[in-house]
């Protein structure tokens, strides 16, 4: 045969189709913590399996890089020390070789230093991260599960990644929590501590933390539980799951996120579920038997509901039921129904999606602290999305009625100092003063601002608009926000700036709003004030510590 150019190229071609079908595999005896993967996003995804003694260990997709990778991830093996696994994997094999164990993860000594690594938001070391889930205070700690791939930075192979907090401000991130299993991946849900052993989980003196979720397949989604009873290190699913299936009733896939917490005045426990068009409620005795009650239509998605004082009056208080966009309801809630006594508002707009509130926070505190997935990407980083700044909601009148506000929690203070204060600024003035901090990385900035001769003002960092209020058509950044004062020609601003994110909390929190910072490294203009004849009532810079 003449060997041309062609045939060589065909033989090539065949060998790469051949490898690219056809299942590969290697054994490896586990001895260390880590198992690290190369990924290359150009890679086509394939699945990866870990067997166990024959038997099915763990099945995920991931983008395997035979050739330079793009990042490394990483798998905690922990648990599966001293054993023999196989690993297999039906994309393109040739990266099978260079995956490896270690007690480090590749990587490792530039983890929380990279360039776009947010300062002051939770951010996942490796993998892409969605809604928070399982928010609880339990025994000193307070616990963020959340959507994860830990295998790639986009969605997919939907896992509970798991952190924890003495403040909910530094992070300290654990293994995963909840792996998928044979009913599906793991999908959005919340968890409570059963006292007083309900499903009869608990161990001794120890109550279980127990987890409400959603398992997901392409054709449904049930509603399971699982329990821990080592402050939610590790997990066992319940034996029955699913605990909710009701597909059939709704003649839909979209069945998800429970939120459960404890009705005292019922005795009983409460899931509020996203169903098809709206928020169910279904009720309990034991976490495991479930009784549908009532449906509020015009919401999507992982559902919060939960009783709010008005002006902080404990013997006036209102419900508060919002969905995945965070618009909300207020009403009345007698333990199996949630009956709406207003229109459907807004207090935060933006990156936000999915927050969910704490449980179990004590009753000394009282406190309803909410957590937010920021849609916040971080350019040329192996991490995708971040937690938004833990805020306190409250329920204020207002001009307009009884609506919701949103600020920092307070433990946020720790991490801002005052650099400078001025009061009654010209506009000329305070850029002067604002340019001391050009090129800073991550500030805080708290300002009001007075108009005077135009609509609209506001201010810029390195040319993107972070605050544009527009009087005449009363819009904030674009979005409908009328003041308490709309004479005032005022309006108040707190500005958070990460590196990949700017949060802003106007008029102590009526509005708020995130916004993905945008990088160009042309521009140098830094932050500056604009407008015709603006006054900078008040202006104040805060240097910010990093949380890692
Ligand atoms: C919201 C959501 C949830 C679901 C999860 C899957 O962002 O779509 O409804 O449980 O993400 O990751």
């Amino acid at each position: 045969m003449k060997v041309t150019i062609k045939t060589i190229l065909g033989i090539g071609i065949l060998l790469f189709i051949f490898q690219a079908a056809v299942a590969d595999d290697i054994t490896i005896k586990i001895t260390k913590k880590y198992l690290n993967l190369p990924v290359s996003q150009k890679q086509e995804r394939g699945n990866m399996k870990f067997e166990l003694g024959g038997k099915t260990e763990r099945v995920f997709k991931i983008r395997l890089s035979g050739d330079e990778p793009e990042y490394w991830v990483f798998c905690d093996v922990t648990a599966l020390k001293g054993k023999t696994i196989k690993i297999s994997y039906d994309g393109k094999s040739s990266g099978l070789q260079k995956i490896y164990q270690h007690d480090e993860i590749e990587g490792q000594e530039l983890i929380y230093k990279e360039k776009n690594r947010p300062q002051f938001h939770f951010t996942s070391r490796r993998g892409w991260i969605n809604d928070p889930n399982g928010l609880i205070f339990y025994e000193g700690e307070y616990h963020l599960f959340y959507q994860h791939n830990p295998y790639e930075r986009e969605w997919e192979n939907m896992s509970w990644g798991h952190a924890v907090s003495k403040d909910m401000i530094h992070w300290q991130e654990l293994p995963v929590a909840l792996l998928p299993d044979e009913l599906g991946t793991m999908f959005s849900g919340s968890a409570v501590i059963d006292y007083t052993n309900t499903a009869g989980f608990n161990k001794g003196s120890t109550p279980a933390m127990v987890a409400a979720y959603t398992a997901n397949t392409a054709d449904k989604q049930t509603q399971c539980i699982a329990y821990s009873l080592d402050k939610g290190r590790t997990w066992a699913k319940y034996s029955k799951n699913p605990v909710i299936d009701s597909k059939a009733k709704w003649n839909s896939v979209d069945t998800r996120d429970p939120r459960v917490f404890w009705y005292k005045p019922g005795n009983h426990w409460v899931m509020v579920l996203n169903e098809r068009d709206g928020h169910s409620i279904y009720t309990s005795k034991n976490l495991l038997d479930w009784t549908y009650e009532s449906h509020t239509t015009g919401f999507w998605e992982c559902p919060d509901l939960f009783e709010l004082p008005i002006d902080g009056d404990k013997t006036k208080t209102k419900w508060v039921m919002y969905g995945a966009s965070n618009t909300y309801m207020l009403g009345s809630f007698d333990g199996k129904k949630f009956m709406p006594e207003t229109g459907k508002y807004y207090y935060v707009t933006g990156t936000i999606y999915a927050a969910q509130t704490f449980s179990n926070i004590p009753e000394s505190d009282g406190r309803r602290i909410q957590l937010g997935w920021g849609r916040i990407s971080h350019e040329g980083m192996p991490f995708n999305g971040m937690m938004l700044l833990p805020t306190e909601l409250k329920l204020k009148t207002t001009k307009d009625g009884v609506r919701l506000f949103s600020e920092p929690i307070k433990e946020a203070e720790q991490l801002f100092s005052t650099e400078n204060k001025w009061e009654n600024l010209t506009e000329a003035a305070a850029n002067e003063k604002l340019k001391t901090y050009q090129g800073s990385d991550k500030l805080r900035i708290k300002t009001r601002i007075k108009l005077s001769h135009a609509t609209s003002a506001g201010l810029s960092l390195n040319g993107q608009r972070i605050l544009d209020y527009d009087m005449n058509f009363n819009l904030v950044n674009g979005v409908f926000y009328s003041p308490q004062d709309m004479a005032s020609m005022e309006i108040s601003a707190d500005i958070y700036i990460d590196r990949t994110s700017v949060e802003v909390f106007i008029d102590g929190g009526a509005y708020s709003y995130s916004i993905q910072r945008k990088l160009d490294a042309n521009n140098k203009e830094g932050l500056r004030f604009w407008g015709t004849n603006i006054t900078v009532k008040d202006l104040e810079v805060f240097s910010v510590k990093s949380i890692w």
